[in-house]
């Protein structure tokens, strides 16, 4: 049995390398990935309450190792290390001198070292590395007001579920944040910061997921302005989240928000995303960016991009002739994919209700937690059920399900005989265990000077690589003159 030892200086490249190797390994003897003992650890989760199944793969734990553990090994990993891959690579061999050990040493070398990040040198992308390619994710939290339950069991959860078997983009999208209009910038730059903490509290690993800020990478930025060209506004204003806003906003509406749903389809086209994690209030939006990305494509891809240039490929490498844009699925939880208000179980959790009241945020003490389910809407039934017809039970009682670990028999075996007197104690007690272990790393996260910020940069590197191919063929797609110094194969 062959025996690799992952290191947590691996670039994803390498990562991504091993992975596969280990999955091949079945072939010639079988290939063992090994989690080196130092790094392999899992949230200091006790009891049943807290996010230990995501987490206990997760080879960055920072239970294990402290925060300035992590960022002197996030330092060494640079970005795009040519010294740290030759220095994992021998790391690798030296745990195994088997030579499928060096072939995927080798492998993970090359294709780290042939990464570019002051030029943009884009890396042949070729029919068969995109069939063989990890599934893409993208998705991103606005950084606006606290992030809540339902940010985190409809969104960030999926995330770090997502991180282990894909190759994944987070970002906080705060250019989305300030589509409401008159922001203060002193919040939005806090918030930010807070989410990004938080994206990496919740178990996100930088070291398996490219974590970034919207505003880093001004493709996003470019590719909005593209494909609003190409969006009918008469889409835009059928969207419900657009209609529900402007009716409270009267005149004051922006176009920023009309056309919030185009920079959202940028979010996710750039990085070629096949899922995109979400909550269902976005679906609409994502069937919206599947129909931008069909009409793009309609327009513009197929052999219509293929005349487009003298030579077969496309700037980043492509073979022009398919789709310019990769159409995406929506990943939506079955529990936890519309968490409600505590105060009205028939509206969402939701960031821009008023009252404090409604929502339990992620960073909420003890005290404020217990405060705000003491005082949340009840029914007069005696008992608890999963009753459509008892929305408020039905929520409280999911959101039990989903800080356990639960399942739904398991939960109503606990807690159908419970009063409501009875039930919310319990569901106070399980939510409060539930946040601490993260809560506890946003803490360490937060006072550790520069490792967040170096987290950044990191994802800002890692992303724009991606995103500046794909616009790179959106423009040539749409026949926009290429710069030449950009290009200069072209
Ligand atoms: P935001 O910040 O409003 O919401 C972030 C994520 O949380 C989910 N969510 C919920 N899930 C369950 N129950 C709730 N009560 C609840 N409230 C919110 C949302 O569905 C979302 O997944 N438009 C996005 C931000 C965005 C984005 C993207 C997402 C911009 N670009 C690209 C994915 C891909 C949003 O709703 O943010």
């Amino acid at each position: 049995m062959q025996s690799l030892t992952l290191r947590a200086t691996l670039h994803h490249h390498q990562r991504r390398a091993l992975l596969k190797a280990s999955r091949r390994g079945g072939k010639g003897g079988r290939t063992m990935v090994v989690v080196s003992s130092s790094m392999a650890s899992s949230f200091p989760s006790s009891r049943t309450t807290g996010p230990s199944k995501s987490s206990s793969s997760s080879f960055f734990p920072s239970s294990s190792i402290g925060v300035s553990q992590r960022r002197a090994l996030l330092t060494k990993a640079t970005f795009y290390p040519k010294s740290s891959s030759s220095s994992s690579s021998s790391s690798s061999s030296s745990s195994s001198s088997s030579s499928a050990a060096r072939k995927v040493s080798a492998r993970a070398e090359s294709s780290s070292s042939s990464s570019s990040l002051s030029t943009f040198a884009p890396e042949a992308e070729t029919s068969t590395t995109r069939r063989t390619r990890l599934k893409r994710v993208l998705s991103g939290v606005q950084p606006t007001g606290s992030i809540h339950l339902g940010n985190y069991f409809g969104a960030i959860k999926n995330y770090v579920k997502l991180q282990d078997e894909h190759d994944a983009y987070y970002c906080v999208v705060d250019l989305h944040a300030i589509t409401a209009g008159g922001h203060s910038p002193k919040e939005l730059e806090e918030s930010t910061r807070k989410s990004a903490a938080i994206y990496l509290a919740a178990g996100v690993s930088p070291d398996k997921a490219s974590v970034f800020v919207q505003s880093h990478v001004a493709a996003h930025s470019e590719l909005c302005w593209l494909l609003n060209c190409v969006s009918p506004i008469g889409w835009l204003e059928k969207m419900i989240q657009f209609k529900e806003k402007a009716r409270k906003q009267g005149e004051d509406v922006s176009v920023g928000l009309l056309d919030y749903p185009v920079l959202m389809a940028a979010d996710i086209l750039l990085y070629n995303a096949d899922l995109v994690p979400v909550g269902e209030d976005q679906r609409q939006h994502l069937e919206l960016t599947r129909d931008i990305a069909g009409r793009f494509n309609n327009l513009y891809g197929g052999n219509k991009w293929k005349k487009r240039g003298k030579n077969e490929k496309s700037p980043s490498g492509r073979y022009r002739g398919k789709d310019v844009l990769i159409v995406p699925e929506a990943f939506t939880p079955k529990s936890g994919g519309r968490v409600m208000s505590l105060t009205d179980g028939s509206a969402k959790m939701s960031k821009s209700n008023p009252a404090e009241g409604s929502r339990i945020n992620v960073l909420d003490s003890p005290d404020v937690i217990a405060q705000k389910i003491k005082r949340c809407k009840t029914d007069a039934v005696e008992g608890m059920s999963y009753d459509d017809e008892r929305p408020e039970a039905k929520n409280l009682l999911t959101m039990y399900e989903l800080c356990t670990g639960m399942s739904r028999e398991e939960v109503l075996n606990e807690c159908a005989s419970m009063r409501w007197g009875e039930f919310k104690p319990a569901l106070t007690e399980v939510v409060v265990n539930h946040l601490k272990p993260i809560q506890e790393r946003y803490e360490e996260i937060m006072s550790e000077e520069g490792y967040l910020d170096s987290v950044l940069e990191q994802g800002a590197v890692r992303a724009n690589e991606v995103a500046e191919k794909t616009c790179a063929d959106v423009r040539d797609a749409m026949g926009f003159v290429h710069r030449k110094s950009r290009y200069p194969s072209m």
